[in-house]
Formats: structure tokens, sequence, C-alpha cells
């Protein structure tokens, strides 16, 4: 933790419960410095969940579509499309009169294969495969238009070594994809904000190879507001002057910064890999889920530590990080329950599994300087 510049106190009261009159949420302890997020799915913007609601409305000024509008959901068959989540989560949104994210056009996981092909199953030409991307654009974009505040436009086009990845949409199109991609998105709805987002950005090449990207785009005129960094972390990794240059550099380069997709893992990892690649996937152990019951209050006091200390951080650059988005509302429907080891019981989130704050409305921070 960073005390030099920072006196950052988290007052651990471990079971605060629900919501009581006047009381402050994460998004008032930080109103003046960035938008606080969820990442939320289906059951928690449907209204069935008054629990969800009340953490949503006291907690919350900023919504991310966690799955719902990812291609493969919304749509799925060429002519079909399923708007049933995107207008809940919307509505939701607008009622905490929150800044909505819609996540994510055009990315190479959860994409059906029939995008890519004809109807022989043969890879699209790559003006085929434009127009189709074209038309999921201009059909998601357009129905949330003047609604949804900002798209994440392309998600994860690069390798960690920043080399191009190879996906269907590189392989099809060339690079131009994201330029084109980001052109319709700005043409539906000229207000949006338009982001790329990835993880591990804190990695110097990767980070070249995306900043490279973006401004190309924006020397073709084209709009880019910002680069979301994804930040999947675990509990000692990586380093703060790790996050802290990427915060840097990409402000110095002229984008608006976000942290995406804020989770600490603190479950220990079967191999040595970092990020978010959903190919990896392990069968559950009793070694790989060494929390199956609780987590041990010395590793519980890490988590609490860690929070504060990248929360001092983001606060720091406050100036630079429009938005702070958690991947997740509670411990319970997080996706590190599932990856990189499938149904264990991690506790990665601000929020356990009865949906109480693990420490009380927040971490409170105090500037030191
Ligand atoms: C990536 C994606 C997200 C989500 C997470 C993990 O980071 O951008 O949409 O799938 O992986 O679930």
């Amino acid at each position: 933790m960073n005390h030099s510049r920072f006196l950052i106190a988290v007052i651990f009261l471990g079971t605060i419960a629900c919501q009581t009159p006047g009381e402050r949420g994460l998004k008032d302890e930080f109103q003046p410095d960035f938008y606080i997020g969820a990442a939320v799915n289906a059951r928690q913007v449907d209204g069935s969940m008054a629990s969800a609601d009340s953490l949503l409305d006291l907690h919350f000024n900023s919504l991310t579509s966690e799955n719902g509008l990812k291609w493969s959901n919304v749509h799925p068959q060429e002519d079909e499309f399923d708007f049933e989540f995107g207008d809940n989560y919307v509505k939701k949104g607008e009622e905490m009169d929150a800044f909505i994210v819609g996540h994510t056009l055009v990315w190479h996981q959860q994409v059906p294969d029939w995008v890519f092909r004809d109807q022989e199953g043969s890879f699209l030409s790559k003006e085929a495969l434009q127009d189709r991307m074209e038309n999921h654009i201009d059909t998601v974009v357009r129905r949330y238009k003047g609604r949804i505040d900002g798209w994440d436009v392309v998600n994860e086009a690069f390798e960690d070594d920043g080399t191009w990845r190879k996906t269907h949409w590189y392989m099809l199109m060339g690079e131009e994809y994201i330029a084109q991609a980001f052109t319709k998105a700005q043409k539906v709805d000229p207000d949006a904000e338009l982001y790329y987002n990835d993880y591990n950005v804190w990695k110097p090449e990767k980070r070249r190879a995306i900043l490279k990207m973006a401004q190309n785009l924006r020397s073709q005129g084209i709009r880019i507001d910002g680069i979301g960094m994804q930040g999947h972390y675990r509990l000692d990794f990586p380093s703060l002057d790790q996050i802290e240059t990427a915060i840097e550099e990409i402000h110095q380069a002229g984008f608006q910064v976000m942290i995406t997709e804020l989770d600490v893992d603190v479950l220990p990892r079967p191999s040595d890999f970092d990020g978010a690649d959903l190919e990896i996937s392990y069968a559950d152990s009793p070694e790989w889920n060494p929390y199956a019951d609780s987590i041990p209050a010395e590793v519980h006091d890490k988590l609490v530590d860690r929070y504060a200390s990248l929360f001092g951080l983001f606060k720091k650059h406050s100036d630079k990080i429009s938005r702070v988005t958690f991947w997740g509302l509670h411990d319970g429907s997080t996706w590190l329950n599932n990856w990189p080891v499938r149904g264990r019981r991690n506790y990665p989130l601000l929020f356990d599994r009865e949906m109480r704050l693990k420490w009380n409305t927040a971490l409170f921070i105090k500037k030191n300087r």
C-alpha cells in the first residue's frame, strides 16, 4: 500500500446488511472521482431480485452488461435478435440514472460460428463478413441509441506479446476490421462513447500495440474515446507500479482510462498464466478449491489490503480514470467460481454471497499529501 501518498483506512465491519436511510454507497464515496460500476446478469436487471436491486441502487452509478449483449446472446441466429436482456438492462440503468455501458460488439469469444461462414459452411469473404458485422452493430447500437452511453466496440484483439490475435475477424478481414467496427458504431450513434477493451494492458508490449492501433484510428479521423483495462487481478499481481504505468501511458496518449472488469482472484492457479483467456478450463479438485467452506481471515485481510491499495491508486489518478467497474455484483455470481477451474468457491468481489458489503461503506480514503 502506498502510505507515502495516501493514508488508506479500511474499516472492517464484517457484516453490514442492507441499506439504512441516508446510508452512503460506494458510488457516493467516489462520486467526485469516477463512476463505480458493476457487470450484471439477467436476473439482476429483470426486477425479480429485490436484494440485487437495492445493492445496485445504493452502491453503483454505472452498469455493464456481463453476457447479455454479447453476440451469441443478442444475435444467436442470422435472422434472430434477442433483446429481452438488453431492454431490461437499459431500463434498470435508466432507473438508476447510471452510466450505461454496452459490452461488447466485436469479440472472438461468445460469438456463434455461423457469423463467419456461408450456407455451405465455408468462410465468408472479407466483404461479406464486413456486411455481417456492420449489420450486427447497426441493429444492436441503433436499438439503444441515446440510451447506452458507451460501447466496448472491440474486445481483446491482441495477444499479450502485442501481436494481433489471429481471430476469425482478423484472419478474414485483416486489421481493418477494427476501424470498420468503430466507424460503424460512430455512424449509428454519434453521441455514444466508443472504447477498446482488453486484459493485461499492464503488459508493456500489449499496451504499446493497443495504443498504436488506437492512435492509428484517430489519425484516420475515427472516433475512439477510451481504453478499458480489464482489472482481472490477483492478490499480489500485477504490481501497483505496473498498473500505474499503464494508466499514465494511456492518459498521455490522449485516451480516457477505465478499469472495466475489476476482481481479485484469491485462489491458487494450476499453472502460471494471468489475464482472462476463456479457453483455459480445468476440472475442479480439492487441491484447487482450498476455501470451499469459507475464506480464511488472513486471506480476507489480504483482499482488503489489495482493494485498499488499488483504490488508493485509482483515486490518485482520478483525473485520468472515468470509471471503475467490478466484474460481477457479488461473490456468488462471479465468473471466477468457474475460471480457470470449474466449480470452485472464490471470493474476489466487495460483496459476499449474501450480498453484504465486506466492509462498511467502502474504503475510506483520506488524502494525506
Ligand atoms: C473477458 C471479457 C468479459 C468476460 C470476462 C470473464 O474479460 O471481456 O466479457 O467474459 O472475460 O468472464
